[in-house]
């Protein structure tokens, strides 16, 4: 074992408790202490109705709900008959409730001065969100779209992107966000599946010192869509961030033109519970990227309860939350829009990289703004370990409450470190784990409440009937492995796979108890410790995880022999300090090809084009013919331990291995 193994399994024995309120600075933990979880937990799973009932008072309804929870498996219908709107809940309300003159939402753009202050920063109020949103929701209206017409949104992380999500949550038209780093491909893939009539963009956005042209990539999608026969977007509608040149083409608006002419009243749509808020694409084990469908009610709902009591949300006590995840992934529809502003705290959204200009830029901000929680990905952590500790030495971090982690399990050396550095040693460290179909926190440490242990998850949230169990929903031994289910509907969940009614059922809810009944399948593998707390231990399918991003194998493979020079290919994950997993591919190369550096290069580039940057393997190895199984099954598992480097390769024919050979030695174990 090296040093570092061994201090791993130490530290993965401490616990921690949590520490008491004045120790971090707030006057109180909503929920604190491990008795009144427990007897909130019983309740939220022995009568899920009424408790989740007396949550939905809190909120505003058009009409009043007939029934919290109709569960025909995999169906769950939550709060039938109500009618409520998430964008009023998240504004509106606010506004209503007499806070129309404190901040909404803290944003600080990427460039910054000589001086390193940054040039953009801006504050919008609820009253000034709510002015915004009502004007682009006329915007929408005035370009013809309406209730249940999907949006696209393709932007950068200012303050508009949030604006455009709720003025589609105000007028009934769901979204789809696409990250602003996919590319011009992925982009047509989604819009054609969604058959997305409008798309709002930006001319680019600021990423690391450089511009992102994303309106040029919109242009490249939709010429893409028309090559292909089937283009159904009828506007772009684009704000102008950071004066890229653009082209403007027939189906193009501007945002300001849009705006100066549109009046702020436009008063929200009363939506059905079960109405569709938005669908975002997620990697799956298949080539192609599923529409993951959210509904509106029950996902406002467990958004806004898991922000409370996850990170301890408590209005007029100068709280400042920051998530650092893009909006175009889950964590930044929940944990930036809508889980936050229904609490009365300020979401702060910050647009670049957090080594612009220098490493110390996210502290820099967590001081400026006084930010009281953090919530980043481990991967960010392990970065800023390497970067050195006197980026955040020289910044005064002493707001900090409570830090998050999301994304990807995290290495207990990290977990420590964040702990210790940024959190003063003391702020608790809530471990998150979800996913895009769950909508928000299903695992995590209450910050008051729950004793910690580095790299575990630990219990289950509110409402939450987590269970690790083996193929036929038979619950796991302590300790031993299994896999990731949930036993009953929770108001968050995935309600389909838009357009694809069967991949839903196969792919989530194949596992059936004893007694019949469907569990959701997570697609983690799992275990359970003596103190009940969850461990997660990785994917149990084809999905990898590079940098708290997920992604196909089978996406990354069918990038990989779209390209003329490549015959066959097979992508596993392999470790890396940084990103956690990274990208392995073996590939064949076509007769005439040379598997050398530049092929490599030139690969590589391909996949970025194909789907973006983070999907580029980090390591590519040319071989004359794969492993295969005598009935002709890739051999992954032997790929796997070849890419970790645990199985050596003696027959390398200089550039091209001949991997076949290591397969006759592997044949039985696989
Ligand atoms: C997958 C979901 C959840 C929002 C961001 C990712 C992995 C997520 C954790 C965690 C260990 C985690 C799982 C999960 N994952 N959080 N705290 N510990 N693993 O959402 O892209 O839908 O990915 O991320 O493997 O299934 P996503």
């Amino acid at each position: 074992m090296t040093d570092q193994s061994i201090q791993s399994v130490l530290n993965e024995n401490r616990v921690f408790a949590p520490p008491a309120p004045s120790e971090v600075g707030t006057d109180r933990w909503l929920i604190s202490s491990l008795d009144h979880y427990n007897e909130l937990y019983t309740k939220s799973i022995e009568q899920p109705e009424q408790f989740w009932g007396e949550i939905a008072e809190e909120f505003h309804w058009f009409k009043k709900w007939d029934s919290v929870l109709e569960w025909n498996a995999p169906d769950a219908k939550w709060f039938s008959g109500g009618q409520t709107n998430v964008c009023y809940n998240c504004v509106d309300k606010q506004v209503e409730d007499g806070f129309g003159d404190q901040p909404a939402i803290v944003w600080e753009g990427e460039p910054v001065d000589d001086s390193g202050n940054p040039v953009d920063q801006r504050r919008l109020t609820y009253k000034e969100l709510q002015t915004e949103v009502s004007k682009l929701a006329n915007v929408l209206k005035s370009h013809g779209i309406g209730k249940g017409d999907i949006v696209t949104i393709y932007m950068g992380m200012v303050p508009e992107l949030a604006i455009a999500m709720l003025a589609c949550a105000r007028i009934g038209a769901p979204h789809s966000v696409i990250f602003g780093g996919f590319s011009a491909q992925a982009i047509a893939d989604r819009v054609t599946d969604a058959s997305s009539k409008m798309i709002i963009t930006c001319d680019g956005s600021w990423r690391r010192g450089k511009v992102v042209p994303l309106k040029d990539n919109v242009d490249e999608a939709i010429k893409l869509m028309e090559d292909s026969g089937s283009q159904p977007v009828e506007h772009v509608l684009c704000f102008g961030r950071c004066h890229n040149d653009i082209k403007w083409g027939a189906l193009d608006r501007c945002w300001h033109e849009s705006m100066d002419n549109a009046s702020d009243d436009c008063p929200c749509e009363p939506m059905e519970s079960e109405d569709m808020l938005f669908l975002l694409y997620t990697s799956g084990s298949t080539g192609k990227p599923k529409g993951i469908v959210h509904t509106t009610a029950g996902y406002m709902l467990h958004t806004a309860m898991t922000s409370k009591y996850t990170f301890n949300l408590i209005p007029d006590q100068n709280q400042v939350f920051w998530c650092t995840a893009d909006c175009g992934w889950i964590t930044g529809h929940s944990y930036i829009v809508y889980g936050i502003l229904p609490n009365r705290v300020p979401t702060l959204m910050f647009e670049g990289g957090p080594d612009y200009p220098t490493a110390s830029r996210f502290w820099q901000i967590v001081d400026r703004h006084q930010v009281t929680q953090f919530y980043t990905a481990p991967t960010a952590i392990r970065a800023f370990m390497k970067w050195g500790d006197e980026h955040p030495e020289s910044c005064d971090l002493s707001s900090l409450q409570v830090l998050g982690t999301v994304g990807e399990p995290i290495n207990p050396e990290a977990w420590m470190w964040y702990r210790d550095k940024i959190g003063r040693g003391v702020c608790p460290i809530v471990d998150t784990y979800w996913q895009t179909e769950t909508g928000g926190h299903v695992i995590t440490p209450l910050p008051g409440a729950t004793p910690t242990k580095p790299g575990s998850c630990t219990l289950p949230m509110l409402g939450i009937d987590a269970a690790v169990t083996d193929e036929l929903g038979n619950e796991a031994k302590e300790n031993e492995g299994g896999l990731m289910a949930i036993r009953k509907p929770w108001p968050s969940m995935l309600r389909g796979v838009y357009g694809d009614r069967q991949r839903f059922i196969d792919t989530y809810w194949s596992t059936v108890s004893k007694d019949g009944k469907p569990y959701y399948a997570a697609g983690d593998g799992a275990r359970r410790d003596e103190m009940g707390n969850f461990w997660i231990m990785g994917r149990t399918d084809d999905v990898i995880n590079v940098s708290g991003h997920r992604l196909g194998t089978m996406e990354v493979e069918s990038a990989l022999v779209a390209h003329e020079s490549v015959v066959e290919a097979a992508v596993v994950g392999m470790p890396h300090e940084i990103k956690g997993t990274g990208i392995a591919a073996f590939v064949t190369p076509a007769p005439g090809f040379e598997g050398n550096d530049e092929l490599m290069q030139s690969l590589r580039e391909h996949v970025a084009k194909d789907i973006g940057a983070i999907a580029k393997p980090d390591m590519i190895r040319f071989t004359a013919a794969l492993p295969k199984t005598r009935s002709g099954k890739i051999m992954r598992r032997l790929l796997r331990s070849i890419a970790a480097g645990d199985t050596e390769i003696t027959q390398d024919i200089t550039t091209l291995e001949d991997l076949s050979v290591v397969a006759n030695l592997a044949q039985k174990d696989e």
